[in-house]
């Protein structure tokens, strides 16, 4: 039953009969000939139905099959450069498996609502699945390039009993008897018990928060990838998200080639993406803004339309580090060199992208951390466990969080989020 072959493997068919499976994603046709373009979902294929090749009753199916049927093409394959893909199938069968009708996606312009409640259908689209196609690569990339230097795949829960980036992001349940549990906001805390135990660990996995904000650039539910390192310091920790991205820019552009050319992506701007990366204080970084005469103030977290003005003075990812440690997360390090400042940095992608990465060196000692809990108003119970981290053997330690979808949008230089998810949620939608 399963096919033998696939659209991307016909460079070893040429000249030889093969069967293939897969769509209708398009047709033309005369009144001899029928040009039927398949889809298997590793490439496009057209397929020549000519009268005088075929049955008749396979020429009048030709002739019928509407977009999306599925069905079985036999012929010869020729090479064509002419065509997508650079082959062609001169069919001498064809057999309807499943028919289609009215497919609702027509190749007409839709609403991107429209789309959306299609989201099912909409990711059988040329620019969806070359979409799909990165993401699975960039993911690979960033499981590959962690595996090869010895870190653990860790597993951090998805139900929680706290908070671990701030209170107003929670999605929250009735766990049971014991009261209110939340959906993870990140893997961190707990991959920070992974680096004691294994030493250098990431989590990659879903996460969630309940993002009221209706942005291009937030989901409630994204994918995070987050390595986790004991003994590194906030410099090790930003020369390993730069050494990151360089390979999942490069493993982009070494394979999925045609995907960026389906979706029109200007690769010249990716070939740039080499290290060193620029790297620049927030301090620096508000000199910088206020020189250009925007209204920015010391203290605050920098707003999407800063990140842009400073993003777009380079054509590589930009590393923000040291922001005012009031504006950022209770389990941050402060800078010895000046308590105001908190041991971090967000990472932000070029072409006005915004922040992909945000990482930072842990607060390691015992007393002060349990300050900042109390500081943040945060439950101490619950953080019983993890300033046990800080008792038993503490040491300096670092880590950071991709959001996968973020680097997927930048990567593929698409302007919205929901594209780059089979199945994106955000406030104002659920369904499919
Ligand atoms: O900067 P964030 O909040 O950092 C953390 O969660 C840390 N615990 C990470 C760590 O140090 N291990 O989130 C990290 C990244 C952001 O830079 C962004 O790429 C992505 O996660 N992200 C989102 N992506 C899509 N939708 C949202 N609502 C996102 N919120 C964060
Ligand atoms: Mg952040």
């Amino acid at each position: 039953m399963k096919p033998e072959i696939y659209i991307k493997d016909l460079s070893k068919h040429v000249g030889k009969e093969v069967t293939l499976k897969g769509w209708l994603y398009n047709k033309r046709a005369s009144k001899k000939v029928k040009f039927l373009i398949l889809r298997d979902g590793t490439g496009y294929l057209q397929c020549v139905v000519f009268v005088g090749n075929v049955t008749d009753e396979v020429f009048a199916l030709a002739d019928n099959v509407s977009q999306e049927t599925a069905f079985e093409v036999t012929g010869i394959i020729k090479e064509d450069t002419r065509q997508v893909g650079g082959f062609e199938l001169d069919a001498t069968d064809v057999k309807l498996i499943g028919e289609s009708e009215d497919y609702p996606i027509t190749p007409k312009d839709h609403g991107i609502e429209f789309l959306i409640d299609n989201r099912h259908l909409w990711l059988r689209s040329k620019r969806q699945v070359a979409i799909m196609k990165i993401r699975h690569r960039i993911a690979k990339s960033i499981r590959d390039f962690f595996d090869s230097r010895d870190f653990t795949l860790f597993d951090p829960p998805i139900i929680t009993p706290n908070a671990s980036e701030g209170t107003s992001t929670l999605f929250e349940m009735e766990y049971f008897d014991l009261g209110k549990a939340y959906l993870t906001q990140s893997g961190q805390l707990y991959a920070e018990a992974g680096a004691m135990a294994l030493g250098k660990v990431y989590t990659f996995g879903p996460t969630f928060r309940a993002e009221k904000s209706k942005t291009r650039r937030h989901l409630t539910e994204f994918w995070m990838v987050e390595p986790e390192m004991a003994f590194y310091n906030l410099d090790d920790d930003m020369d390993l998200a730069e050494e990151m991205l360089e390979y999942i820019v490069k493993s982009v552009l070494k394979d999925n080639k045609a995907e960026l050319e389906i979706l029109e992506r200007d690769i010249s701007k990716l070939e740039k993406i080499e290290r060193p990366f620029p790297r620049l204080s927030y301090s620096d970084a508000i000199e910088m803004l206020k020189e250009e005469g925007h209204d920015v103030e010391w203290g605050k977290d920098l707003g999407a339309a800063d990140e842009t003005i400073i993003s777009s003075k380079y054509d590589k990812p930009v590393m923000v580090h040291r922001y005012p440690a009031e504006s950022k997360a209770f389990y941050m390090k402060r800078d010895p060199e000046n308590e105001k400042l908190a041991l971090c940095v967000d990472v932000l992608a070029p072409e006005g992208y915004g922040e992909i990465i945000g990482g930072s060196q842990r607060e390691d000692d015992y007393n002060k951390l349990l300050g900042r809990i109390n500081e943040h108003k945060l439950p101490v119970d619950f953080f019983k466990w993890y300033l046990d981290l800080r008792k038993y053997g503490s040491v300096p330690h670092s880590g950071f969080g991709l959001g996968l979808e973020r680097t997927v949008t930048w990567i593929c230089g698409i302007d919205h989020l929901r594209e780059t998810i089979p199945f994106p949620r955000m406030i104002y939608r659920n369904t499919p």
